[in-house]
Formats: structure tokens, C-alpha cells, sequence
């Protein structure tokens, strides 16, 4: 990239707003001073927009009003002036039926806050799950300068001496309690001992895996992503990124000049090596083609055949985040893949990833593993494909027991969740633990919004029985956090005809995850026979938001962006009269 020369004020943004002497500008500047602001405060200073997700219903973001404060700092400091915008907060444990499905209308309220005000750089704060690649997706569609505030992961989770990660230890013991192994009281007891501080899920969930990809795409301070939530360094992170962005405004250094196909590629590497989560490939395939750049699944399973998983971190191994920060974190892992990364890859530094691992280390080798002791010979995520799924779908082998790695038995089939919560602790369910159970209808339209419904319950009577894993396949989605042999985003979704929906109790179900295949054993003519007979179900919403995204979302395998998001000409500039 060629060097650019510093912006002068005259080339800001903002100055479309404040520069002018015309009655609107003298309008915009008298607005300033209603809140207290004199002309000197702002005037002649980028004006920095901080995107901030905080409400009092993202439990992960409590921290984020204090830290918007220690970010607003930094502007100042930088000689910025910073502009506080809300966006919608995501909390991803109250919002229903999933933030998946507001993904890309937080995506879109971003974009559109960058677009409507004057600002001339951005500071994205998210964490929680969908909050990254959303507010991602919105920097690179708007193209301003950008840096991203990890929200952090939160303080490890402690039970009666033993160490507890948000999720993985919450299903474990609930799948205890529903066998009749532990008590209401106790359970009240893994309940209190959970979330301990302001933060992310502390397990290599959708959040922390997506906050580490931010970082290896270069959107944040070197090392941002590993810290947590309540350490004092984050607050120095966050203030640090304020006054990076003022700098980067004057640098015009933006995400297009950061964001290429190699940087991707290194996410992947990433990703992979973490063990991440499922998510985070609909993420980055979403964000990616922002960036007019295309990922395919392919893409994901070759970097992840020649990728170990070097972290020991919940759920696929025994580790938390607050261990991975004081094994070194993010650029610790990065120095034992620097064989894999594209390290001259540009970052919001305006160094290079190189540079921002000067200096790293290895503190803790039991928790970043060298790569000739991995915890797993290849990536945590594997694409599978068959008849089941023709455009793809996604397996997190990590959190899988080994034997059912190559697996055949009997399909249970639910005709979506309700008849799934109806049924499965039915003791006349016809069902083993080599049975495998299919939930259909629950992917981005059936649902709508895919949720995290693909960890299906394993059925009370087989719990009873000591079984906590079986094989199970739907077209949603699986927390992060959760575990199991659970097959994933089945493309195309049973809502738009896939062959999922066509699937029946008693077909016979063949899963190969070394040879990446998933099939039903149904001859053609007899699955071509039941798609003649099979009519689409009735979608139930017909106005507002949820209607305009079932119009217009991609299936998984395409990153469940909305296609006019993805595609067409630029929005213009606001016109300012
Ligand atoms: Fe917010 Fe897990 S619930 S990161």
C-alpha cells in the first residue's frame, strides 16, 4: 500500500458538519455548546464515534460505561473529541428467540450511526457474541477509521474447589440434575459460583473466539482480546484505543487497508488452533464478504486439516481465559503458529503483525500447547457434506467423543423445537444412545434466527443410564460453550427445502468426520419420491424486522448476511443541508 500523507482538518468528515459558515454548520457548532461544550472543545478535532453496546441486559458489557469514560480519556488526550453513540447491547442469555437473528440489524444500526453523524473515526465496543462481527461488519461496510474494544472475558467460575467456564459446566451439571445425580440446592450453589465479575463467557466460546479473530485481523491493540474484563489493564487497553483512534483518523488508515484475504486466512488459522467455536465460521464468512472478499467452507477445512488445537481451554479442554492472559494469551498462541500466519499482515497500529509480537511468549506450555503436544492432531472445526447436507455443514470434533467420530445408527427425527421439548423425555421414546437424533426447522428462517438449539438434549432416560453424548444433527446453531457430537448449520435448512427436511425416524444415518461426510442411507428415487410430497411450512411473521430478514438472509454456508447488505452500489454520504 502506498504511503498516505496526514489528513488536515480540512479533509475531516466532520467538517461537512462544523466547517462550513453557513446556518447549518452554525446550527451544529450551537448544538455542541447546548451540552456544554465550547468551540474550542471541538472545534479543529477529529471527532471520534464510540459505538457503544452497553444495556442493562448485556450482562457480559456492565463494564462498558466505566470503560467508554476511559476511552473518551484517550480521545481527549489524542486531542479528539469523542461522540458517544448507543447501539443495540445483544446480551446474548436474555435476548430471544437469538441475537443471531439481530445480528445484522445491530449490523445495520451501526452502519447507519457511523453514516448519519459526523464522526471521522470509530471506536466498536462488543464482546458478547454477535456484538463483534456485527459492529465489523459495519466498520467495513462504512470504511472509516476503525478500532475494536474487546469487552474481555470475565473472572473464572469456582464450585466447591473446582474451577467452573460459563456454559460448558452449567449443561454438564444440568444434564446431572435432570438425571437425578445432584440436587436443587447444589445446583443453586454452580449457579452462584458461574459469573463472578463484568465480562464474556470465559470459555473459548463465540465471544472469546471472536474477540481473538478481531484481534488476528488486526481491528485491535496488540493483546486486547485476552484480557479480562476487570483487570486494570483493560481499562489501559481501552484508553490506549481512544488515543490510537485519533491518530489513525490523522493516518486515514482504515479498515480496507487492514482487512485482506491473508488476514482472513489467519483468522481461520486462528480459529482453528483455539479450538473455536462453530459460530465464529458464519461470522467470518459474513464479515469477510463486507469485504467483498468470498470464504467458502473448503477454505475452512483445509486450513483446518493442517491446523492442531494448541489451547487447553474449555469446552474441549480443561482450561479458562483467565489462564490463557497469564499463559501468555492470544500473542503467546500466535508465536507457536508463525509457520501458519501471514505476519506481514497490517494491523491498527499501522505496524505489522510481526510487530505486535515482539516480545511474546509462552509462560504456561500445559495451557498454550507446543505444536508437537497439541491437544488435538487438527482444527476444532471440520466441514462435513452429503445428502443431508448438500451445501455444507459443521462439526466441532474437538467437543466430540471419539467414538462417534465415524458413526451409523437409526435417525429420531423432531419436527422442530416444540416437538423436540415435547418428546424427548417421553419414556416411550423409541431411542439409544446409537440412535441419532434430528431436529429440523431451526435454522435462520425455520426458527427464525438459528438459534443455539443444536446441542438437543440428550432424552432423561438415557441420561438415567450414565449416557452424556450421542450423535445429533439440526440446521441451527450450538453455543460456543457446549459440547457433544453435534452437527451443525445443515445447508440448505429443512424451512427452504433442504433434504433435512426430508429425513425420517428409522432412516438409517452415516457419520464419517474423517472423510467429512454426513448421509441418509435413502435411495435417490426414494428421496426425490418425498420431496414431491413435502409442502413448506408456514412462516408465522409477516411484518416488521423479522419479516424483512426472512426475506433476505443468506443460509449458513453464506454467512446468514442479509443479501442487500452484501451487494449493490455504495450508500452515499448523507447529504448536509
Ligand atoms: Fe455474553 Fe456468553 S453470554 S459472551
Amino acid at each position: 500500500m502506498a504511503t498516505k500523507t496526514r489528513k488536515k482538518l480540512e479533509d475531516l468528515r466532520s467538517q461537512r458538519w462544523y466547517g462550513p459558515s453557513d446556518m447549518r454548520s452554525v446550527s451544529h457548532r450551537a448544538r455542541s455548546r447546548q451540552m456544554g461544550y465550547s468551540g474550542e472543545d471541538f472545534t479543529g478535532k477529529p471527532k471520534i464515534g464510540i459505538i457503544n453496546t452497553w444495556s442493562d441486559m448485556n450482562t457480559c458489557h456492565s463494564h462498558f460505561k466505566q470503560r467508554a469514560e476511559e476511552i473518551k480519556r484517550g480521545v481527549y488526550e489524542a486531542g479528539g473529541f469523542p461522540i458517544e453513540l448507543p447501539a443495540m447491547s445483544l446480551g446474548e442469555i436474555m435476548v430471544k428467540p437469538s441475537t443471531m437473528l439481530y445480528r445484522n440489524f445491530l449490523a445495520m444500526e451501526a452502519e447507519e450511526l457511523i453514516r448519519c453523524h459526523p464522526v471521522d473515526g470509530v471506536v466498536l465496543m462488543g464482546g458478547c457474541d454477535k456484538t463483534t462481527p456485527a459492529l465489523l461488519m459495519a466498520a467495513l461496510t462504512m470504511d472509516l477509521p476503525a478500532i475494536y474494544v474487546p469487552a474481555g472475558p470475565m473472572l473464572r467460575g469456582f464450585f466447591a474447589g473446582e474451577t467452573l467456564g460459563s456454559g460448558t459446566d452449567v449443561l454438564r451439571y444440568w444434564a446431572d440434575r435432570r438425571a437425578g445425580l445432584i440436587d436443587d440446592e447444589t445446583m443453586e450453589n454452580v449457579v452462584g459460583g458461574l459469573s463472578r465479575s463484568a465480562g464474556t463467557c470465559m470459555v473459548m466460546g463465540t465471544a472469546a473466539t471472536m474477540m481473538s479473530i478481531a484481534e488476528t485481523l488486526g481491528m485491535t491493540l496488540p493483546g486486547a482480546s485476552s484480557i479480562p474484563a476487570v483487570d486494570s489493564s483493560h481499562a489501559l487497553m481501552a484508553a490506549a484505543s481512544g488515543r490510537r483512534i485519533v491518530d489513525m483518523v490523522w493516518e486515514d488508515l482504515k479498515p480496507s487497508d487492514i482487512l485482506t484475504r491473508a488476514s482472513f486466512d489467519n483468522a481461520t488459522v486462528i480459529d482453528m488452533a483455539l479450538g473455536g467455536s462453530t459460530n465464529a465460521m458464519i461470522h467470518l464468512i459474513a464479515v469477510a464478504g463486507r469485504a467483498g472478499i468470498e470464504l467458502t467452507l473448503e477454505r475452512f477445512d483445509e486450513i483446518s486439516k493442517k491446523t492442531p488445537v494448541i489451547l487447553d481451554i474449555k469446552p474441549s479442554g480443561k482450561y479458562l481465559m483467565e489462564d490463557f492472559y497469564y499463559a501468555g494469551g492470544l500473542r503467546g498462541l500466535m508465536t507457536r503458529l508463525t509457520g501458519q500466519l501471514d505476519l506481514t499482515q497490517k494491523t491498527v497500529t499501522g505496524g505489522t503483525l510481526a510487530d505486535n509480537l515482539e516480545g511474546a511468549e509462552v509462560y504456561l506450555d500445559e495451557v498454550i500447547r507446543p505444536l508437537d503436544n497439541p491437544l488435538y492432531h487438527e482444527g476444532g472445526t471440520a466441514i462435513l457434506r452429503g445428502n443431508i447436507a448438500t451445501d455444507g455443514c459443521v462439526i466441532k470434533q474437538t467437543a466430540a467423543d471419539p467414538r462417534f467420530h465415524v458413526h451409523r445408527g437409526p435417525a429420531v427425527v423432531f419436527e422442530g423445537y416444540q416437538d423436540l421439548h415435547d418428546r424427548i423425555d417421553d419414556p416411550g421414546l423409541d431411542v439409544t444412545e446409537d440412535s441419532v437424533l434430528v431436529l429440523k426447522y431451526a435454522g435462520p428462517i425455520g426458527a427464525p434466527g438459528m438459534p443455539e438449539w443444536g446441542m438437543l438434549p440428550i432424552p432423561k432416560k438415557l441420561l438415567e443410564k450414565g449416557v452424556r453424548d450421542m450423535v445429533r444433527i439440526s440446521d441451527c446453531r450450538m453455543s460456543g460453550t457446549a459440547y457433544g457430537t453435534c452437527i451443525l448449520h445443515v445447508a440448505p435448512e429443512a424451512q427452504v427445502g433442504g433434504n433435512l427436511a426430508l429425513i425420517q425416524t428409522g432412516d438409517m444415518i452415516d457419520l464419517d468426520i474423517p472423510g467429512r461426510r454426513l448421509n441418509a442411507d435413502i435411495p435417490d428415487d426414494e428421496m426425490e419420491a418425498r420431496r414431491k410430497a413435502w409442502t413448506p411450512r408456514p412462516f408465522p411473521y409477516e411484518r416488521g424486522y423479522t419479516a424483512l430478514y426472512a426475506r433476505h438472509v443468506t443460509q449458513a454456508n453464506k454467512g446468514c448476511d442479509l443479501d442487500f447488505l452484501h451487494a449493490g452500489a455504495e450508500t452515499p454520504e448523507p447529504p448536509i443541508f
